[in-house]
Formats: C-alpha cells, structure tokens, sequence
C-alpha cells in the first residue's frame, strides 16, 4: 500500500496558484477542491480554472468535486487531464456509469462519502473504482478538526477492499495534521489530503515530507 501525500490547494492564495503550486511540487498530487455554493456551502472555481490550474501544475491533479450533478459535470474534469476525478455518492444519480464514463475518458473514478454516508453500498461497487475517499469533516472548509468518529469506516473500507483483492486507493480528507495522520494511517487510508497543515507552514515542501515519513512509518507496521 504505498502512501500518497496530495496537499489541498483550498489553502492556497488564490492570487497566486502558479507559486502555491511550485511550493508542492514533492507531492504526489495536486487536491483541487470544486465546490458549487449547493452541495456544500461555500464556491471556488469551475472548469476554466481548473484547465489553467493542470495548465501551471508540476504534478498530476486530484479533483474533488463537492457539486451538486456530478453526472454532467464530472467527466469534463477527467477531459480537462485531471488524473483523477473524485465524485460525491450522495450526489451522483448514476454512480456505475458515471464511474466507467470517467475511466472512458481516462482519469482514476473515484467516489467520495460525506462522514454520515455509510459505505456499504460501495462494496459491491468496488470493481467500478480506482479510489474511495472518506470524507473526515463535513465537506466546504478547510482548518476543521479531523473526525475520530469516521476512523472505524476506513477500517470497515480497507477490510472490504483487501477483501475484494482490488487495487483501490483509500483517500482520507479533512483535518490531516502531524497529530492525526497516523490514525488515518492506521486505519487504512493510504492517500492523504492535507491543507492547513501543509500551506499553513512555512516550509511546505518540509511539511510534505515530514507528513510522508510520520505515515510510511506507520504503514510499514
Ligand atoms: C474540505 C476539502 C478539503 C480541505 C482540507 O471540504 O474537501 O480538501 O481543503 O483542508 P484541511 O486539510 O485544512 O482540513
Ligand atoms: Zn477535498
């Protein structure tokens, strides 16, 4: 199970995304948060933005997108090169299909959960993903505390996919820190998202690695 570490760019100065993106470059990717003002409360950016985002990036970008249809919009993110689209399960109409049109299309699906979705439904669904992402806060904002109540689902999602003998990587989002990731990491998760705690330190690229070390450690065991 080898460890990503994907730093959100919600963290980031928006007034400067081509710099924030150079401070990350020892990451494994780019987590670029869509979010609509519907499925969550609060607005960032749509395609556009992200076309010149993947444009400026050093590394491969991970969106997520926290909007409202997903089956229309996700797979004009995976057409813009994302290298992988995460959509949300509450909001998607037609999980199955919309994850084979983004592998059509050429991205990793990926399907995320808010921390009150179970994710049993996906078990049986797992052959259709590349990724699924449990959601540690409630999804809109960066620099929330990181929910323990959600740690028992990433261990009932890492038994289901060693289980299945599948290849699906299990990403963690929302208050990963220095202090928290090692109970991701314990828990399963093997991709993590990290904003505050990587664009509010001085030394991002420090902040990466010291992140990647804390959670290879912990893998190992
Ligand atoms: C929250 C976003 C997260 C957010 C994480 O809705 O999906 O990606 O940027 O920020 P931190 O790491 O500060 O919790
Ligand atoms: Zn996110």
């Amino acid at each position: 199970m080898g460890i990503h570490i994907n730093p959100s760019i919600l963290s980031a100065d928006f007034a400067d995304l081509t710099g924030e993106l150079q401070r990350i470059r020892n990451a494994d990717m780019a987590h670029v948060d869509v979010m609509d003002n519907h499925f969550v409360p609060n607005l960032t950016f749509g395609p556009p933005v992200v076309e010149r985002i993947h444009a400026v990036s050093p590394i491969p970008l991970d969106a997520h997108l926290m909007i409202e249809d997903p089956d229309t919009w996700a797979p004009v993110y995976a057409e813009i090169g994302c290298q992988s689209v995460t959509f949300h399960l509450e909001a998607a109409a037609a999980p199955v299909r919309l994850a084979r049109e983004l592998r059509a299309a050429g991205a990793r699906a990926s399907v995320a959960v808010r921390p009150a979705t179970p994710i049993e439904p996906l078990i049986d669904l797992l052959p259709e993903f590349d990724q699924v992402l449990i959601m540690t806060v409630e999804p809109g904002f960066g620099g929330q505390k990181f929910l323990d109540v959600c740690l028992p689902k990433i261990r009932r999602m890492r038994e289901a996919i060693s289980a299945s003998g599948l290849d699906v990587m299990l990403q963690v989002d929302g208050g990963v820190s220095a202090s928290t990731i090692e109970r991701a990491v314990d828990a399963g998760a093997n991709v993590l998202v990290a904003g505050s705690a990587v664009y509010g330190a001085d030394d991002a690229d420090a902040a990466i690695a010291s992140l990647r070390a804390t959670a290879e450690r912990v893998a190992e065991h």
